[in-house]
This record gives C-alpha cells, structure tokens and sequence, in this order.
C-alpha cells in the first residue's frame, strides 16, 4: 500500500454526471482537513463512463473541481463492457501506480460498482458515499449496482435513516454505518448564490412552467413508449411550457419520434448553474431521476417522478416527491392537482445541511490514523 510517511493516499472515484456533483463536496473537505493538519493525499479518477463536455467537463468547471489526476477513458458500452472496460484499466492503474489506503466511491452507477469490486479484491478499502439505498427494482443496472457494492464495502457514509436500517438489516454492523447527510444537498446549497439563467430564459415565466428530465432505460429506449409519454405530459400541462434538457441517450430515441408536443422545449443537457436555475425557479419537475427528486425536496419544488419505485424514500415521506409509476395515464391527473396548487409541501430530511463533505473528511481522518 501506499501510506508514506504516514500520509494515506486516497482514491476518489467519478464517472457519470451525478457522481460529479457528489464528490465535489468531499474535495472541499479534504482540502480543508489537510490545512487544519490532517496528512492525506487523492487522486481523483475519471473513469471516462460519460465523456460529452456537456455530461462531464461543464460539471468540472462549475463546481471549481481539480482537473482528474487520471481519466480511465471507458466510454459507453452494454452494461459488462462498460464495467469491464472500468474495472480493467482501474485494475492496470492500482497495479502500475500503486494501491491507495482507501478508495472511495459515490453513488450506484457502473463506475461505483467497477471500481469498489477492483479495490476490494486487491485488498483496498472501500468506502460508499450513499450506502444502503434500496429500491427493491432488479431491473434496474442502479439497483444491482448498490446491493454488489455494499456487499463488499468496509465504511457506509449514509444520506437517510432508511439507509442505515437496510445495510442493517443486511447485517452490516453500526461500527462501519456512518450517518452524514447528502453530498449532492452539500453542492446544491453551497451554490444556489451562483445560479445562472439558461440562455432561453427570456422565454419562461417564473413559476409557471415545468422541467422534464427522463433518461431511464424503462421509459426512454423503446421510442413508442417515450412518444406515449411525451404526449400524455404535453397534453397534461394545459399549453404550460416543459423544458426537457435532453440526454444524450434520450437524444437518440427523439430522434426516431415522427412528433413532440409543441409546448415541450427540447434543450440540449445543461450544465449544473442553469440547470438548478430551472428547477429552483419551475411550477414543478417530472423525471425518472433519483437525484433530482433530493434537489426538488431541498428547493421545496413539486416533483413527479415517472417510477413504480424509488430507493430514495424519504423524497416521497418528507419531501416534495410523489411516485406516479411509468403509465401515461398516471400524469394527467397529477398534472391538475399541481396546476390548482394542491401539491404537497415538505420538509427537508435531517443531515441534508450542506455539512456532510466535512463529516465524511472527519470520519475518514478516523478512520486511517
Ligand atoms: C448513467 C447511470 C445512471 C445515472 C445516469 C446519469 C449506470 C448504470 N447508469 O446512465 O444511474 O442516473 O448515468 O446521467 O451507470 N452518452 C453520450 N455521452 C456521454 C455519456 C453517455 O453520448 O457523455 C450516451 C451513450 O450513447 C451511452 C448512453 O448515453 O451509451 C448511456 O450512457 P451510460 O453511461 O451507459 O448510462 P446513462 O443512461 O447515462
């Protein structure tokens, strides 16, 4: 292992767009820790899995991340491609550059799980930052994602009380759960002074138009189903405006569509500034994200999510968040109750208080004295 002269070295692991958002947080901490004393050294490793500017280095520049120590360059792939390709290159750098004292990865997309399965089987630490989430959905890649990584991580930095009662029930000890809050609530709070409209601002009205994002394998990739989806949304929202930053998956599943309803605003993915902007300033959000359903419950923004379930319950039983499944039929109803002002309110679960990057900094000094 790496630890030289008593200095541990980390590995920080990002891959995809919301992983970038969370470990930002964690930087900042560390950096802080380091000048209060503490000895530590990262290296922050792109794995490449998203590469557009606009899915990745948009983020890097607004969020004032370091530029990656090392990017893995994956790419897109099937599911074991894409998690072969990871888990390769990761093997080849703790092989060739060294092992660190700790590796720690975020979230549940495929470069959390590659990465923590390679760490772990070369005798490297894990830690999960956002351990423990559930949604008992097998078909989802995200699910099967978190339920490998947890199974072999050491430490769980935990977002809700759910988490810590499903790694329990699991059989995690409590030794190894610790209970810090939301990195993504961390990014959101420290930057809502720096919002900044999209470009097409001029043409929304504050409050009264809606903010679409869907890019779930379930909703978008047969192109009947995302064509149902879009009319039954279109048509919901009464002539309101729905601006829909397209993702790239997404994209190429509109292409094929022979319509969209004229009211529904076609963008092109946002970068964080702006798209906070949107949320923050929207009537109301429809998605099948999981993040966005915790920014919506922070910003107090009325949110439907296109899901038969979610992993991120207190959303729905705090929060502003309401499940409406994947039948079109589900939306229009939900849409009127929005429109005369009958949603839910809210309240923001505990630990979401922007603090969490320093509790996780905290326990990760502990946890490598
Ligand atoms: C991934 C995560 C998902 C997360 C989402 C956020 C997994 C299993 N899924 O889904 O949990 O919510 O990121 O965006 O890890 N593409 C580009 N440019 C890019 C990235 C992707 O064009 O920079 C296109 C490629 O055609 C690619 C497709 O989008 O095949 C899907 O990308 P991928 O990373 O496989 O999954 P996401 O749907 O983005």
């Amino acid at each position: 292992m790496n630890k030289v002269n008593n200095t541990p070295l980390l590995d920080i692991i990002a891959g995809a767009r919301p992983n970038f958002m969370k470990i930002a947080p964690i930087i900042r901490a560390l950096e802080q820790a380091r000048k209060d004393g503490w000895n530590c050294r990262w290296r922050l490793v792109h794995t490449g899995q998203h590469y557009d500017k606009r899915m990745s280095e948009a983020f890097f520049e607004q969020l004032g991340l370091p530029q990656p120590d090392i990017n893995l360059n994956a790419g897109s792939g099937t599911q074991a491609q894409q998690t072969a390709a990871i888990m390769t290159a990761y093997e080849n750098l703790l092989l060739e550059r060294g092992r660190p004292n700790a590796c720690i990865v975020v979230g549940d997309v495929n470069s959390t799980l590659a990465c923590a399965v390679t760490a772990q089987k070369l005798h490297v630490p894990v830690a999960h930052v956002e351990g423990g989430l559930r949604s008992h959905d097998w078909t989802m890649p995200e699910e099967i994602n978190r339920r490998v990584t947890d199974s072999i991580s050491d430490w769980f930095f935990t977002t809700s009380e759910y988490a810590n009662e499903n790694l329990r029930r699991e059989g995690v000890e409590d030794a190894r759960i610790f209970f810090v809050g939301n990195t993504m609530i961390d990014t959101l709070l420290a930057n809502l002074d720096r919002l900044r409209p999209p470009s097409f601002a001029a043409a929304l009205r504050a409050g009264e138009y809606l903010v679409l994002t869907l890019h779930r394998p379930a909703n978008v990739d047969d192109p009947a189903n995302l064509a149902r989806l879009l009319h039954a949304i279109g048509d919901g929202a009464t002539g309101r405006t729905i601006v829909f930053p397209v993702h790239p998956r997404t994209q190429q599943v509109v292409e094929k569509l022979n319509s969209v309803p004229d009211n529904i605003r076609l963008e092109e993915p946002q970068p964080y500034l702006e798209f906070i902007w949107l949320v923050k300033h929207a009537l109301g959000v429809i998605t099948d994200s999981g993040g966005i359903t915790e920014e919506t419950t922070v910003l107090g923004v009325p949110c439907m999510t296109l899901r038969d379930n979610t992993e991120r319950p207190e959303t729905v039983e705090v929060g502003t968040n309401e499940l409406l499944g994947t039948d079109p039929s589900a939306i229009p109803p939900a849409m009127d109750r929005l429109l005369a002002g009958k949603w839910k309110k809210g309240t923001i679960p505990p630990k979401w208080d922007g603090r969490t990057g320093e509790r996780i900094a905290r326990h990760l000094e502990e946890l490598l004295a």
